[in-house]
């Protein structure tokens, strides 16, 4: 099943609340401009990499597994989404880039932490440490941190409860150069600025620093400009930036 092809009432209820956007992302889609961006930043082709996009959707385990959590999952997040393309974009940019070490902050109920495993177990190699602090307002009633990662993911995963300005430094000392870091947690401007300062020294030089919904404040674009990466862009409202 294509992607695009999922979720698609909300897709299209989406579509006709913002008609402009939507347009937007059908000519970005017909250009593969996502997929050229990310295949330029990790030495991968385009078409690569629109079928890693693909690929969590023709892994029947997961799309099985998915769907058996989407009715606990509305009654999350109103906001979330688990089928949206800037997950596919972070599934897509592990599987291009091959780490050993991602790190991400912000799990809730585990939809990017779930992407990325899978994304990790594809590629036989790697870990992903995750950090949240825990807060329940996230979660559908009665549901832990992470509750939708599959059993069958879980080698990989390494998951730290605590607020990230105590459990980082720590952690980003303890377990050597990465190479992804994912910001998902408290989108204030002063978090990820927070975030980004602290992880930067401590990714390799080749690797990622990714931020989601990196267009709800300045942050990001700061950060951009300040830096020496060799590119960086905002796609599907993830901010990209090599190192
Ligand atoms: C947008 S949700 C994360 C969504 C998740 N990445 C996913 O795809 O399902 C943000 C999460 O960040 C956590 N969070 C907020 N501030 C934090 C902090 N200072 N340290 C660690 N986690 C934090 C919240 O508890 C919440 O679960």
């Amino acid at each position: 099943m294509k992607w695009y092809l999922i979720n698609t009432k909300q897709r299209f209820r989406f579509a006709l609340r913002n008609p402009i956007y939507s347009l937007k992302a059908a000519a970005r889609e017909l250009a593969l401009a996502d997929e050229r961006f990310l295949a330029a930043l990790t030495g991968t082709r385009a078409l690569q990499v629109r079928r890693f996009l693909q690929e969590p959707f023709e892994t029947s385990e997961f799309l099985a597994h998915l769907r058996t959590c989407e009715d606990v999952f509305r009654q999350g997040m109103v906001s979330a989404d688990m089928w949206a393309k800037k997950v596919l974009v972070q599934y897509a940019a592990v599987r291009a880039l091959r780490p050993e070490t991602v790190v991400e902050t912000g799990v809730a109920s585990g939809v990017s932490s779930a992407y990325l495993l899978l994304a990790l177990q594809r590629n036989q190699k790697g870990v992903l440490h995750s950090v949240e602090v825990g807060d329940s307002s996230y979660l559908p009633p009665g549901q832990q941190t992470g509750w939708l990662v599959p059993e069958w993911l879980r080698t990989r995963w390494r998951l730290h409860i605590g607020d990230a300005a105590e459990l980082l430094p720590g952690l980003l000392q303890g377990i050597g150069p990465v190479d992804m870091f994912i910001h998902d947690s408290s989108h204030t401007y002063e978090q990820m600025k927070f975030e980004f300062e602290l992880a930067r020294p401590h990714i390799k030089r080749g690797g990622l620093l990714l931020a989601d919904d990196a267009l709800w404040n300045p942050a990001f674009v700061e950060f951009a400009r300040t830096d020496s990466s060799p590119a960086s862009a905002i796609i599907r409202g993830v901010g990209v930036l090599k190192t």
